[in-house]
C-alpha cells in the first residue's frame, strides 16, 4: 500500500497555480497573521472582514508585529525599520467587499469564525465569484475540510492550510488534503507555504490533523491528573518542561490557547464520534472554569492569573 493511495493524483484541468495574489477572509488573530507573513514574502494580499473596525484591528495586529520584527532585524537603523514596514504594508490591501476582493485571487485562505455553516456560506458565495483556477483553503482547527468543501463545486481545488498562533513566529503549517484535493492543488499549497518561509507537513483530513490530535488528548489527561489530586498544575507544567523538554507545560499552553477553544474542540470531537471516547471524555475542572468565564490569558484568569494584562503572567 502506498501512503497516498486514497488521494486523487489526477492532474486537474487547472494547472498548478503559481500563486501571486492571496485573499484572506477574517482579520482576527489568525487572518492578520497570515496576511502579514504572505506580505512579508512578496505575495499581493487582500485582507477581508465584515466591517472597517474589524479590519482596523487586523491592521493594528500587523503593524505592532512588524514593528517588533523590524526592531529585531535592524536594531540601530530607524530608516531600515521604516523601509521594511512600509514595503510589507504596501503589499496589503483591505476590503469589506468579499466579491470584489476575490476577483484576482489565485488563492483564498479562510480564517473566519469556527462555524461550519458560516464557512460553508462564505465558500458557496466565493465559488460563484472567484476565478475557476482559484484555490480555496480553510485554516480551521477542528472542522472537516471535506464538509466545508461540499459547499463548492471545486473539491479538487480545495484543501486546508492550518497555521499556528502566533503565525509570524510559528514555523509549521499543516497542509490538509482531502480525498478529492488534486495533486496539482496540493503541490501549489505546499509551494505557497515554502515561499512564506514556513515548513509544511502533509496530513489527511482527520480530526485535529497531527498537532491537535496529539496535543488536545494530552492536555485533557493533564487536567485529569490535577482533578484526581495527583499533582498541581504548577508541578505538571514543571515536569513536562524539565522532564520532557517541552517549551510550555500543558496548563500554560491551555491558558494560551484559551480554555473555551479547548472545550469547543473536545466537545466537537465527542459529538463527531471519530476519536476514542475516553480521550475526549469531559473533565469537570475544564467545564467549571469555562462556565466561570476563566478562559486563560485572554480573560486574565485561567489556571494561572494574568494580572488583567493579556499575555503577562
Ligand atoms: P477571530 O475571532 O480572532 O477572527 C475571526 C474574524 O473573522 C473576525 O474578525 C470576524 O469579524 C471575521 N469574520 C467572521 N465572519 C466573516 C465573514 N463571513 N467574512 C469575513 N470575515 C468574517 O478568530 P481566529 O482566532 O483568528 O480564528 C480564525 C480561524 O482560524 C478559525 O477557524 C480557527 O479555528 C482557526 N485557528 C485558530 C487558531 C488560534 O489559535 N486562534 C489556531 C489555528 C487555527
Amino acid at each position: 500500500m502506498t501512503m497516498t493511495s486514497s488521494f486523487s493524483t489526477s492532474s486537474s484541468a487547472y494547472a498548478p497555480t503559481n500563486v501571486k495574489n492571496i485573499t484572506v477572509f477574517g482579520s482576527g488573530l489568525m487572518g492578520a497573521g497570515i496576511v502579514q507573513v504572505a506580505a512579508q514574502n512578496a505575495f499581493n494580499v487582500t485582507m477581508v472582514d465584515l466591517n472597517p473596525e474589524a479590519l482596523k484591528k487586523g491592521q493594528d495586529i500587523i503593524t505592532s508585529s512588524l514593528k517588533r520584527i523590524a526592531k529585531k532585524q535592524f536594531p540601530e537603523d530607524a530608516d531600515k525599520q521604516k523601509e521594511f514596514i512600509d514595503k510589507t504594508m504596501s503589499k496589503i490591501k483591505i476590503s469589506t467587499d468579499s466579491e470584489a476582493a476575490s476577483k484576482d485571487a489565485d488563492l483564498i485562505v479562510e480564517a473566519i469564525v469556527e462555524n461550519l455553516k458560516t464557512k460553508q456560506q462564505l465558500f458557496a458565495m466565493l465559488d460563484k465569484v472567484a476565478p475557476e483556477h482559484t484555490l480555496f483553503c480553510s485554516n480551521t482547527s477542528s472542522l472537516p475540510i471535506e464538509e466545508i468543501a461540499k459547499a463548492t463545486k471545486r473539491a479538487d481545488r480545495f484543501g486546508g492550510l492550518h497555521f499556528f498562533n502566533p503565525v509570524p513566529q510559528m514555523k509549521l503549517v499543516e497542509v490538509i488534503r482531502t480525498n478529492e484535493t488534486s495533486q496539482d492543488s496540493f503541490d501549489s499549497l505546499m509551494d505557497v507555504c515554502t515561499r512564506m518561509k514556513k515548513t509544511p507537513v502533509s496530513c489527511k483530513d482527520t480530526p485535529g490533523f497531527i498537532v491537535n490530535r496529539l496535543l488536545v488528548p494530552y492536555m485533557m489527561e493533564s487536567l485529569r491528573i490535577v482533578e484526581r489530586g495527583e499533582a498541581t498544575p504548577q508541578d505538571v507544567d514543571t515536569a513536562m518542561k524539565l522532564g520532557a523538554g517541552f517549551p510550555m507545560g500543558p496548563f500554560e499552553l491551555a491558558d494560551f490557547v484559551g480554555l473555551d477553544t479547548m472545550k469547543f474542540i473536545v466537545d466537537g470531537w465527542r459529538k463527531d464520534g471519530k476519536i476514542d471516547a475516553n480521550l475526549v471524555a469531559p473533565v469537570k475542572l475544564l467545564e467549571e472554569l469555562v462556565a466561570q468565564g476563566n478562559l486563560g490569558r485572554k480573560s486574565g484568569q485561567g489556571f494561572y492569573p494574568y494580572n488583567g494584562v493579556a499575555g503577562k503572567k
